[in-house]
C-alpha cells in the first residue's frame, strides 16, 4: 500500500482579470498513514489553496494527485465530492458549527448525510465527543460552549466517520494561548492513540511544534520538509 497522500508538481493559478496569482508554484508531497503534518508558512503563502486541493474542495491548474491509491486529479465534482465525504475530515479556524443545534446534533451531521440510523448517529457522536474530552456535554448548544469547547466539538465532528485523515486550517487562530494548547495537545493524542493521519496548517511556530514533521510553504512552494520530536504534550 502506497502513501496516504501523493501529490506531483502541483499548480493553482488563479486569474482575476489581467492579473494571475501563482498561488502554488510545483509542490509535490508525499504523507503516509499515521502521520502528524504541520504545514506552516507566513499568511498568503499557499497553505489554504493546498489545504483545499489536498481536501478535494478544490482542484489543482495542474499537477496530479492520489488520495488513497485513487486518482483524484482525474475526478469530477460529483467523484470529488463522495471521495471527501468519505476520506476528508475538516477542521476550521471558526469551527462552522451550526447554531442553535446541540453538540451531538453538530457531531451527528456528517453520518445523517450518510444515511446512519439515529440510534448509530447517536452512538457514534457520544463516543467522538468523549474522545474529544466532552463527554457530558452532549446537549450543550454551541453558544454555552467556551471556544475552545466549541472547536472540539468541530474535531468530533471531523473524527466520527472515520476518515482517513484530519485536515485542519489554522485550527487554533480564534482560541486564546491554553485553549490552543488543549486543541493541539487533543489532535496530537487522537493521532498516537487512535492512529489518525492529522494535518495541520498554521502561521504559528508554537502550533507546528506539536507535530512531529513541518512542512515550510514560502511563496507556493515547499522551502523545507523535515521530520522532528514534537514538542511533549503534557496532560495529552
Ligand atoms: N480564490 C482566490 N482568487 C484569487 N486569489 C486567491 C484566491 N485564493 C487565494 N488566492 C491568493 O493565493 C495566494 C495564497 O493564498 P492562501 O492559500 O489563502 O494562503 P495562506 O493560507 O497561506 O494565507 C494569495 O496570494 C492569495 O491572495
Ligand atoms: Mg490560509
Amino acid at each position: 500500500m502506497g502513501a496516504l497522500i501523493v501529490c506531483t508538481d502541483l499548480w493553482k493559478i488563479y486569474r482575476l482579470g489581467d492579473v494571475e496569482v501563482q498561488a502554488l508554484r510545483g509542490v509535490s508531497l508525499e504523507i503516509e498513514r499515521g502521520e502528524f503534518v504541520a504545514v506552516i508558512g507566513a499568511s498568503g503563502s499557499g497553505k489554504s489553496t493546498l489545504m483545499n486541493i489536498l481536501g478535494c474542495l478544490d482542484t489543482p491548474t495542474r499537477g496530479r494527485y492520489w488520495l488513497d491509491g485513487q486518482d483524484v486529479g482525474s475526478m469530477g465534482s460529483d467523484a470529488l465530492a463522495e471521495i471527501r465525504n468519505r476520506e476528508i475530515g475538516f477542521i476550521f479556524q471558526n469551527f462552522n458549527l451550526i447554531p442553535r443545534t446541540s453538540a451531538s446534533e453538530n457531531v451527528q451531521l456528517p453520518l445523517f448525510y450518510r444515511g446512519a440510523s439515529l440510534r448509530e448517529q447517536r452512538t457514534l457522536a457520544a463516543a467522538a465527543l468523549a474522545r474529544v474530552g466532552l463527554a457530558g456535554r452532549e446537549h450543550h448548544y454551541p453558544a454555552q460552549l467556551s471556544g475552545g469547547q466549541q472547536q472540539r466539538v468541530a474535531i468530533a465532528r471531523a473524527l466520527v466517520s472515520f476518515p482517513a485523515i484530519l485536515l485542519a486550517d489554522e485550527p487554533t487562530g480564534n482560541l486564546d494561548t491554553e485553549s490552543s494548547r488543549d486543541i493541539m495537545v487533543t489532535l496530537a493524542r487522537l493521532n498516537r492513540e487512535d492512529g489518525l493521519t492529522v494535518m495541520v496548517v498554521t502561521h504559528e511556530a508554537d502550533i507546528a511544534a506539536y507535530a512531529a514533521r513541518e512542512i515550510v510553504v514560502k511563496d507556493g512552494q515547499i522551502v523545507s520538509d523535515r521530520r522532528k520530536a514534537p514538542v511533549h504534550a503534557r496532560g495529552g
